[in-house]
């Protein structure tokens, strides 16, 4: 425990601290954009490796105290699946789960998800007013006092929360030219295609506040009324407070009440999906797949097999995590379609080199497994429901390439938490369930080439900067100085578009 907040903050969470739950100094969500990185590393060979057979699990401690061992309560607890998991009202104890699981039940179990209860997204009430502004700094200047006012606001109304998740996202920022600009996009291309043959029918996973969708209604009504006559918007939220807020906002004000026939709001998860769509579509995905639940792997440094991540929590609510030979059937797939889609081209987080290998296996306190890597399986099931379900979509995702501050491994999250109006990144997803976000870069080559197997579509990925430069209207968005915010934050974002 390196920082008395994060004490105080666990003190407050928790009765007694999670295992490996050692947090860094609180940093805000901006800093994100930096580029520090942790530098803790993890502990080496674990005790129950000696001896055992090789379909045993194996334990892989993740903090610097020796972890007693827990290979009884493994053999006896129950396993749970994210379906039994979904179903339950409290934190369950006493049982094992994927890492995957734990992570999804963590954002999205109806009662205690972090999307479910515990998410807040910022909005800064009127659009900022970028060309009267000095430059950047005046920027953050006013973000910070605006940020100031949201939550005060918030603390008015509901009373004071030191442990109130809010954050931000460029839809919110940016309104409503960041919505126009993906407005601009999706006529031209739908003029350019099936107009008028189809209607524009758009459907947006995980709309957040709701902004998106409503700033592009008001564009394509004002810009081009007879494409706003054939626009039919459908959202799929996971969240039932999101869904919620997004159904208050499309009925707030006479304007956005006349979008209320073309909008249907959806509450379930993408994954529930159930409805065949043939008609050409556009799928909007913005900043949803750094939330898709990830497995841990880590693999043997001696065979290069891969181990899966399991999470073991005991009758004290303390997580241990550990890894067991054999793969899921999920897990089995990404890496046979990873590896197709790849012609085996993909990172991997130990040194390919067999040489450099044998010799990192020698090194005193050498590790017997790899860093862990942290695989997009949700995301490849994601694409299998674009697949089957939307066969004629053309899907427009943005999303982090890349996160500071990530906890240790490839393709790490970065898990945070807000306390007293301060973001606190911890050095572990096995966190108080519900009370963290945990957010996951995107690897945009290696998913580029994972859709387009799947789907058998093609694709184009441009920096955020680039797409914004295409199709806003960027003048809105510069300051006196010349800097426009739009195109300078975001810098760690990408666009993925079928082509
Ligand atoms: C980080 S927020 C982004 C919100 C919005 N797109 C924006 O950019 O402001 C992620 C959103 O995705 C939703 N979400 C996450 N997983 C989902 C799923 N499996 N199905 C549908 N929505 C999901 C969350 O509830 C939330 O609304």
């Amino acid at each position: 425990m390196d920082s008395p907040i994060v004490a105080q903050l666990f003190r407050q969470l928790f009765h007694h601290r999670p295992r490996g739950c050692q947090g860094r100094a609180p940093q805000l969500r901006s800093a994100l954009r930096s580029s520090q990185r942790s530098s803790r590393s993890y502990a080496t060979r674990a005790s129950a490796d000696r001896g055992m057979k090789t379909n045993e699990s194996r334990w892989q401690q993740r903090t610097h105290i020796l972890p007693e061992d827990r290979r009884e309560e493994f053999a006896q607890y129950p396993y749970m699946s994210i379906q039994d998991l979904k179903k339950r009202a409290e934190r369950p104890r006493k049982v094992k789960m994927l890492l995957r699981d734990f992570i999804d039940d963590s954002l999205y179990n109806p009662s205690y998800g972090y999307f479910s209860k515990q998410a807040v997204i910022f909005s800064p009430g009127e659009p900022f007013d970028f060309p009267s502004m000095r430059d950047e700094l005046e920027f953050q200047a006013q973000l910070g006092r605006r940020y100031t006012e949201f939550e005060d606001g918030l603390d008015d109304a509901e009373g004071e929360n030191p442990s109130r998740q809010l954050w931000h996202t460029p839809t919110e920022l940016f309104r409503p030219s960041y919505g126009e600009a993906v407005a601009r996009y999706l006529v031209s291309n739908y003029r350019l295609t099936t107009y008028p043959y189809d209607d524009l029918l758009i459907y947006e996973m995980g709309a957040g506040r709701g902004t998106l969708m409503l700033n592009i209604l008001d564009y394509i009504r004002q810009a081009d009324p007879q494409v706003y006559a054939r626009t039919k918007f459908n959202i799929i939220e996971i969240s039932p407070s999101l869904a919620d807020l997004q159904g208050k906002h499309l009925r707030s004000t006479a304007e956005s009440r006349g979008h209320a026939d073309r909008v249907d709001i959806i509450n379930k998860s993408i994954f529930e999906w159930d409805r065949y769509v043939p008609s050409p579509c556009f799928f909007l995905a913005m900043e949803v797949f750094d939330n898709f639940a990830h497995d841990g792997i880590r693999y043997d440094v001696s065979t290069e097999e891969p181990l899966q991540g399991h999470v073991l929590i005991d009758g004290d609510g303390d997580f241990y995590e550990f890894y067991v030979h054999e793969l899921d059937p999920v897990a089995a797939r990404f890496f046979r379609v990873r590896h197709a889609a790849t012609g085996g081209n993909y990172p991997k987080p130990y040194p390919s080199n067999p040489v450099l290998r044998y010799l990192s296996t020698k090194m005193p306190f050498a590790a017997n497994l790899s860093d862990a890597e942290f695989i997009p399986t949700r995301l490849m099931q994601f694409f299998d429901v674009l697949e089957k379900y939307f066969p004629a979509h053309r899907l427009l995702t943005s999303d982090f390439d890349a996160l500071p501050q990530a906890v240790r491994g490839l393709n790490a999250p970065v898990v945070q938490t807000r306390y007293q109006r301060r973001m606190v990144p911890v050095t572990t997803p096995l966190v108080h369930q519900g009370y963290f976000d945990i957010l996951f870069p995107t690897d945009f080559r290696i998913t580029e080439a994972i859709y387009r197997a799947i789907t058998g579509k093609l694709t184009r990925v441009t920096s955020h900067g680039d797409f914004m430069r295409r199709w806003a209207y960027v003048e809105d968005t510069q300051t006196r100085s010349g800097e426009n915010p739009l195109l300078s934050h975001y810098k760690n974002a990408s666009v993925m578009i079928t082509v």
